[in-house]
């Protein structure tokens, strides 16, 4: 096993050229145009410098209204309040996990606000501080007096301790990593199955010494005297260990206590019902319009795409723009699954030979991700003509992609847009349809294979947005990208073998611009190294070189040389970032 990380995926960049191939259906005003609508993330600080690098090249500006998508206030949801750190997310997505729909709101909220929001539970996060600190993150304590059941989790019971009347105590020992837990009593929060003692994982330096009124401590470990507190008649719990993570063997069935049993919250939220549900938002949103959604190949887009066909069908334009950068058999692959599978309107714009033209000659890593750049712009200003037919525009915005931009307020959709949606006429005014802003990476793998993509599109690593164009070293030619498709489709149909695929964070071939000696039958032979790098990261900010077992490599390597011609040696870049990046240019 490698060590396991979350995946991702990334902006887009696109062009087109002559040849345009669309669709019967698609006519007139529409076709041919162009638009590109990237998908995708969380992104992060760099993330989003990397993406604005290719974007700022076209300085057209984008006019868009925004349309946030209807609350649903008959769904019970709990709302999951971020403390910092990023143990929200993590438990948000537990809740889920448990059949109930949940969002993140910031400390800051207030009673009123929670109590409009009418939500059928609380959870307080984890976070970084301590409670003693000036300027600790705080909740309004009027929330507690709403009758909203409430469990607080590590930092959030000390703050339950500390606001209702308990004592939190400074400069304790501190729990890190794996406790002892052990019943003090009757707890309705540990299920009944949970031993007397059973471990729990920990990490905390403060902790609570006494319970408030009303509250009964029922657990305790070495360095947590009041590790669970519970009031029964307020419905207010509070834990000091970690439920969420894996390593709290009871944890789930804590978080499942306190959900269905003590907020008394039915386990119904489902996949099946976010479809449902997004189906008749989208229906209301565009009633008669046309929308149009440009593809990347990426999960996001791909999946936003099929959930807005499943809504209004013919009413929908996918256009795909094919910078000749892909990966081996990836644009066949879109417009085979969208095209004919999924039968939604596509338009397939073949630019490579435009973009082959202007990458003549470039070698410097910069410049050539600004002519891959200004050359998508100008093709897009090519065939933008006839979008003044269309209404909306489909956009791959993922949860934490607006929690990460502090957008769970609404505003995160504008800085999104401008990272990725490019080429669009001045005067276009587009509302926005997006159809993920609810969920999660994992979620809408799932959503994915539900409405019928196929594996290999839902499970996409994260690729960059000027594609082969930057794991080409040197000058970037139709025959080097045919030849460096050959050898990433080698590495990647390996570790899928070899069963790591979704192990790992990115994997791919890089064609390096030098040549060494070696021998192959008689021959002497001059050839050029391929490199092979697979790293597992989070969120791509950090990343580690994936521990490729030897006789995986060994496959690779022997694979490539023998059946990609011009390659004579085959190296593993064992580089983690820092100091290394993830591309190699
Ligand atoms: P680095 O190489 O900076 O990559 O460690 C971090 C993540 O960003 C992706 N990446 C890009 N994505 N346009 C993109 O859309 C780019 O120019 C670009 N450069 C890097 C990279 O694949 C990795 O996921």
């Amino acid at each position: 096993m490698l060590p396991s990380s979350g995946k991702k995926s990334f902006a887009v960049v696109g062009g087109s050229t002559g040849m345009v191939e669309s669709t019967g259906a698609v006519t007139g005003a529409i076709a041919p145009t162009v638009a590109a609508v990237v998908s995708t993330p969380p992104m992060s600080a760099t993330m989003m410098k990397e993406t604005e690098r290719i974007w700022t090249i076209h300085a057209t500006a984008l006019r868009f209204t925004f349309l946030i998508q209807p609350q649903h206030l008959d769904r019970p949801t709990v709302l999951v309040v971020d403390f910092g750190a990023q143990y929200a997310q993590l438990i948000a997505r537990r809740v889920r996990e448990l059949s109930v729909y949940s969002e993140i709101v910031p400390h800051r909220i207030s009673a009123d606000e929670v109590a409009s929001r009418q939500p059928a539970a609380i959870v307080l996060s984890g976070g970084p501080k301590s409670v003693h600190v000036d300027g600790a993150p705080s909740l309004d304590p009027a929330i507690y007096e709403l009758g909203i059941p409430v469990l607080g989790i590590c930092y959030g019971a000390q703050l339950i301790a500390e606001q209702l009347g308990g004592v939190v105590g400074r400069g304790m020992q501190g729990e890190y990593g794996r406790a002892e837990m052990t019943r003090e009593g009757p707890s309705l929060l540990l299920p009944d199955d949970a031993p007397e003692v059973h471990d729990v994982w920990m990490s905390h330096f403060d902790g609570v010494t006494e319970a408030p009124e009303g509250f009964s401590v029922t657990a305790s470990t070495p360095g947590a005297p009041v590790a669970i507190l519970e009031d029964d008649v307020r419905r207010i719990y509070g834990v000091q260990f970690h439920p969420e993570v894996v390593h709290s063997p009871h944890g789930m069935a804590v978080l499942a206590r306190f959900l269905h049993e003590r907020a008394g919250i039915p386990a119904e939220w489902a996949m099946s019902s976010v479809i449902d549900e997004q189906v008749e938002a989208i229906r209301e949103q565009v009633e008669d319009d046309r929308v149009i959604c440009g593809l990347s190949g990426g999960v996001d887009s791909s999946v936003a795409a099929a959930l807005v066909h499943k809504a209004i069908g013919h009413q929908l334009t996918c256009i795909y723009v094919d910078t000749g950068l892909m990966r081996k058999g990836e644009s066949e692959q879109v417009v085979e699954t969208f095209r004919r599978n999924l039968g939604i309107e596509l338009i397939h714009v073949d630019a490579a030979d435009r973009f082959f033209g202007v990458l003549e000659g470039v070698t410097e890593p910069e410049a050539k991700r600004k002519a891959i750049g200004e050359q998508f712009i100008r093709v897009f200003e090519e065939y933008t003509g006839g979008l003044s037919e269309a209404k909306f525009l489909v956009q791959g915005t993922l949860y934490p992609d607006l929690i990460e931009s502090g957008g769970i307020d609404g505003s995160a959709a504008v800085i999104k847009s401008h990272h990725n949606v490019g080429g669009l006429p001045e005067d276009m005014t587009l509302e926005l349809i997006e159809p993920l802003r609810e969920l999660f990476k994992d979620e809408v793998r799932k959503l994915g294979i539900e409405l019928g993509l196929p594996d290999e599109m839902v499970w996409r690593q994260p690729f960059p947005g000027p594609g082969l164009g930057v794991r080409i070293i040197g000058e970037v030619t139709r025959e080097r990208v045919a030849l460096l498709q050959e050898a990433d489709a080698i590495v990647r149909e390996e570790l899928r073998l070899a069963g790591l695929e979704r192990e790992i964070w990115q994997s791919f071939a890089v064609l390096a611009d030098i040549r060494s000696v070696g021998v192959m039958g008689d021959e002497r032979t001059y050839g050029h190294p391929i490199i092979i790098r697979a790293v597992t990261s989070d969120d791509a900010m950090t990343a580690d070189w994936a521990r490729i077992p030897y006789d995986v490599l060994e496959t690779m390597s022997q694979r490539i040389i023998n059946e990609v011609s011009g390659i004579n040696r085959v190296a593993y870049d064992i580089t983690s970032k820092p100091p290394g990046t993830i591309e190699w240019e």
